[in-house]
């Protein structure tokens, strides 16, 4: 049976199902945006991780890459280097080639839905203001790499989801999901949602933040059955040497990289 839709949203490696490639006709601006939403079956599943490891492999294929955060919750500005922001993240692995500001533009305290840590500083963000943030600076021949907060259907602002910022963008979306127990139904129903929006899936990461419990359980080989394309696989990275984590994944990532630039003709 499978999951709805899914074998008609595209999958790594083959072409993407708009004749324009997987980015949209910008109405605003009227040049194509080309580039990936990157959200998540979840918080804290590593779709910074993820995101800075193509942005940084992006950048190594030659592409102009133009990462966004566009809010960021939980955001501890004294904490420094010690814990650095998804914005710090993306600035490193795009070794600083942009200014940090433009890549993170709104950053609240409370790690809670930015919508809610917003208010909480007396401030009310629009869907508009993620869209123009996202979209100030990138030239039509750039990569424009966005990722959400929390997943596809977390609040961003007063008046819109995760969802919605994808759609205004109309970038293809790629599903970063926790390869533990839960897997299998996390990632269907996130694909799914992806799907309704009729958006195209970039692809599906099935990243392994904490080790696996139980090598009987093999969520690649049942989600990729489930879904009609097979997930790519990132496994456990142990931080022995300090090598920041999306360096260390990177290598994992080269089936998302080689379609993401094909796809973009890039
Ligand atoms: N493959 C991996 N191996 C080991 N640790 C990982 C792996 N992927 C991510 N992590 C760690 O898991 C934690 C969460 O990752 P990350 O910050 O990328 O998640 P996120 O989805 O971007 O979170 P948020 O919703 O807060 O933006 C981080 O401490 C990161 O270093
Ligand atoms: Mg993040």
């Amino acid at each position: 049976m499978g999951v709805a839709g899914c074998h008609a949203i595209g999958r790594v490696g083959s072409p993407a199902r708009r004749d324009a490639g997987p980015g949209i006709r910008d109405g605003c601006e009227g040049g194509v945006m080309r580039g990936v939403f990157i959200t998540g079956s979840d918080t804290g599943v590593g779709k910074t991780a993820v995101g800075a490891a193509l942005a940084w492999r992006l950048s190594c294929e030659g592409l102009v890459v133009r990462p966004r955060k566009p809010v960021e919750s939980g955001y501890d500005s004294e904490q420094g280097c010690a814990h650095p922001g998804d914005g710090e993240t993306y600035h490193a692995a795009i070794s600083g080639r942009e200014p940090l500001a433009r890549i993170g533009r709104y950053r609240f305290r409370a790690a809670l839905s930015p919508e809610r840590a917003a208010a909480l500083e007396g401030r009310t963000l629009r869907l508009d203001d993620l869209i123009q943030g996202c979209r100030d600076g990138v030239g039509p021949e750039d990569f424009l790499l966005v990722e959400g907060a929390g997943g596809f259907y977390s609040p961003l602002t007063s008046d819109g989801l995760n969802a919605d910022l994808a759609a205004a963008l109309g970038l293809p979306v790629l599903v970063v999901c926790a390869d533990r127990l839960g897997a299998i139904h996390q990632t269907l129903l996130t694909t799914e949602a992806v799907a309704r929006r009729g958006l195209p899936l970039a692809g599906v990461v099935l990243n392994e933040t904490v080790p696996s419990a139980d090598p009987r359980m093999n969520n690649g080989v049942d989600v990729g059955r489930w879904l009609g394309c097979d997930p790519v696989l990132v496994p456990y990275h142990h931080d022995a040497h300090g090598i920041p984590i999306w360096r260390a994944i990177a290598p994992s990532l080269t089936a998302v990289v080689a379609a993401l630039v094909t796809n973009t003709g890039g």
